[in-house]
């Protein structure tokens, strides 16, 4: 009751204490710092207590002692309550570890937000049993968990690296529309929507939009959300996904996956480089190794013919159909295609689709023309994580293509332009990057690599 009545005031003959970061703490180790941020975790002992505080870009393991634990805030200390502390920075002891490499001795600290205790208390909202519908509906307190962080800063990492590897390989970027009236992969999984009294759509791809920008820009790319209405429910398919997608001119089916295959593996060596992300990686995905090059090559039938060799069936939609061995032309499903993809254990380019499985804007194969030039990249564990295709070249071919597809062609005027004025060879591929994510840092589903997650019924918070 005595000790309730302590105020701490902060004294101002000492030394100026410098506003710093956590992760920028380290040239400050000697001095005297304020640092802000949540308490992450809370050890209590009778004359000391220990904080590791969080802000996002570290975590500081902070010693509060004699004075300082017995303030009237100091028994409301719980984590996930702000606080603002001053102290000299001391590197820990041989011997001992701390996030870091060092630890604060507060001389003062004062309470900013406090935190709720009992059944409200974030600790008692997770548990090791708490399941993942839990931790979705409490992604917003969840993120403060450290492996969603980890996954996000990874997550940030990749989306950085990405961007400076095309940079380096003069790939410009754009920004297309959410807002279409053209569908690109069909219309079963769009999004539809009232704009101004006409239809539209939320863009499954943005992929005709950037074939559009090569005669004017070059090679482009862009990160864009991607929105799918399928109703499936399974570890890698998402109502909305951010598609990394690009588009490359005068090139043929040979440079597409040399050139894809340079994206991702330079993009894996920069994050794994990367001191912030490099480590997160290995903390979530131990022992990853940057994938041997050059990937697998396989094409369609020979996977057909892989897949019944190992006795992997083709499954009806209708359950109640016998399952069968596989023939070309049938489509891959996604269990066939992950049991293949983690016998073998390492990236694979699976190409040369069957035309009927593919879309209206693909590339036949010469001479082979029921097929066409058309790549998936497959990563064990996740699978498909890349789609990509040379794409027609001639208006002739395009037309019989939306024909096909028993797609009009008027509203597709402007892409049917393209082929007009100054046609060119020219192809380009999508990577989700949630389901880049999945692999890189090994989670079971791809639902744990977005920041809110969007799938099938599931759009809060
Ligand atoms: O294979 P998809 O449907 O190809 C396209 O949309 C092409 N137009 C892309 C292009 O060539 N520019 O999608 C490409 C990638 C897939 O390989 C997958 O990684 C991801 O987008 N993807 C999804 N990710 C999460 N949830 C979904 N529902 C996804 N659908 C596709």
């Amino acid at each position: 009751e005595e000790a309730a009545k302590i105020v701490l005031v902060e004294d101002a003959s000492k030394l100026r204490a410098e506003k710093v970061k956590i992760g920028q703490l380290e040239p400050h180790r000697g001095s005297r710092v304020r640092v802000f941020g949540w308490v992450h975790r809370l050890r209590v002992q009778s004359q000391m207590t220990f904080i590791t505080l969080r802000d996002g870009t570290g975590y500081l393991q902070l010693v509060l002692t004699g004075d300082l634990v017995k303030t009237l805030d100091a028994f409301d200390l719980v984590t996930e309550c702000t606080i603002e502390v001053t102290g000299v920075l001391k590197q820990v002891p041989e011997g001992k570890t701390a996030p870091g490499g060092h630890e604060l001795v507060a001389d003062w600290w004062r309470m900013i937000g406090k935190a709720p205790t009992g059944v409200d208390a974030y600790a008692s909202l997770f548990n090791e049993k708490s399941d993942l519908s839990v931790r979705q509906n409490l992604r917003h307190l969840d993120l403060r968990a450290e492996t969603p962080a980890a996954i996000m800063k990874v997550r940030a990492a990749v989306l950085t690296a990405f961007r400076a590897v095309y940079a380096k390989h003069t790939v410009m970027e754009v920004t297309p529309p959410c807002i279409v009236q053209t569908s690109v992969e069909g219309g079963a999984s769009l999004f539809k929507f009232n704009y101004y009294g006409q239809e539209a759509y939320l863009t499954q791809s943005s992929q005709l939009y950037l074939e559009t920008c090569l005669p004017s820009l070059g090679d482009v790319f862009c990160v864009q959300e991607s929105f799918r209405a399928e109703n499936s429910h399974t570890r890698r398919h998402l109502a909305e996904y951010t598609h990394l997608e690009a588009e490359l001119a005068f090139i043929d089916f040979k440079d597409l996956m040399d050139h894809i295959e340079t994206m991702i593996c330079e993009v894996v060596d920069m994050v794994l480089a990367d001191p912030i992300a490099g480590p997160l990686v290995q903390e979530l995905n131990p022992g990853f190794k940057a994938p041997a090059r050059p990937f697998m090559r396989i094409d369609y039938k020979d996977a057909i013919a892989f897949l019944n060799e190992h006795n992997i069936l083709f499954q009806d939609d209708d359950p109640n159909v016998a399952p069968r061995p596989h023939q070309v032309g049938d489509d891959i499903a996604e269990a066939a295609e992950r049991k293949m993809t983690d016998m073998l254990n390492v990236p694979i380019f699976l190409m040369n689709f069957p035309k009927h499985l593919k879309s209206f804007y693909m590339k036949k194969i010469q001479g082979d023309e029921e097929f066409t030039e058309s790549v998936d990249v497959l990563m064990p564990n996740v699978g498909e994580i890349v789609g990509g295709s040379m794409r027609i070249s001639d208006i002739q071919e395009l037309m019989e293509g939306y024909k096909r597809e028993g797609i009009p062609a008027d509203p597709y005027y402007w892409f049917t332009d393209q082929r007009k004025y100054g046609t060119s060879e020219h192809g380009g591929y999508g990577l989700g990057v949630e389901r880049f994510l999945a692999w890189l840092t090994n989670r079971w589903t791809v639902r744990e690599c977005q920041l809110y997650g969007r799938w099938p019924g599931h759009a809060a918070p």
